[in-house]
């Protein structure tokens, strides 16, 4: 396999924090998996200002991070973490982000956000706005799971690029094991170069071979060039690291 260098950056791979993998094993199970798809470094991106796993602040989840960095060394040795966060648009998740800190994808100014609803929030746009006015970048995961109707959709998603936001797109959609409206909107966005990086989302050992599957759907699609882009320089840029 030629050098791919892939940057994975958006995982949930941080053990017991949030409904990703679930111990270490199972972490250092998904580091090798990954590792041998030709990837060189993952962010961990576990679920923050969600209800269900509050006390994932940024500190907390560098203090996870540093908690399994020599097993993660010893057993994966070469491969490189950094901590994220995976913040999720509510009502209250501004708030949240003003008393415990904002959690950037590695040591860029790079934000990650999602959202899981009918319709697209007001709170939505606060967000953004927010973010930006505090001089980060914010990325949204995985648009093409928003399954909102087409108009409202194609009208979110044309506003978000026009506000700057970046586009994140996961591996398992474009696979095609999210249902057919994912990967019809996933190719969408793919097939006309709106997204500016692809991730996997992984929540542990379960599903990994189908996210992995991604890869050779977007290589099948837009070639190996942009499948380089996606995964490889793409990252970079938002992990601050191009140049
Ligand atoms: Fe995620």
């Amino acid at each position: 396999m030629p050098e791919r260098n892939f940057f994975d950056l958006h995982s949930h791979l941080l053990p017991g924090i949030d409904d990703g993998c679930e111990r270490i094993e199972e972490t250092i199970a998904c580091l090798k998996q990954i590792q041998a798809a030709g990837f060189v470094g993952s962010v961990c991106t576990p679920h923050v200002c969600v209800s269900s796993f509050l006390e994932n602040t940024p500190a907390f989840i560098e203090e996870q991070l540093q908690r399994w960095s020599t097993i993660v060394e010893r057993e994966v040795p070469g491969y490189q973490l950094w901590t994220g966060g995976e913040v999720r648009i509510s009502d209250h998740c501004i708030a949240d982000l003003e008393r415990h800190g904002i959690p950037t994808i590695g040591p860029g100014r790079c934000v990650l956000v999602d959202y899981f609803g009918r319709h697209w929030p007001d709170c939505g746009w606060e967000t953004i706005e927010y973010l930006q006015s505090e001089g980060f970048q914010p990325v949204l995961a995985h648009p093409e799971r928003m399954d909102f109707n087409d108009e409202e959709w194609q009208a979110v998603i044309d506003r978000l690029e026009t506000l700057g936001v970046w586009l994140q797109g996961n591996l398992r959609c474009l696979a095609g094991y999210e249902g057919s409206l994912a990967l019809a909107r996933g190719m969408e966005l793919l097939k006309s170069d709106r997204y500016r990086i692809i991730a996997s989302d992984l929540h542990g050992t379960h599903a990994l071979d189908e996210r992995l599957r991604g890869l050779n759907a977007i290589e099948a699609t837009v070639g190996e060039e942009q499948l380089h882009q996606l995964l490889h320089h793409g990252p970079k840029e938002v992990l601050g690291l191009a140049g």
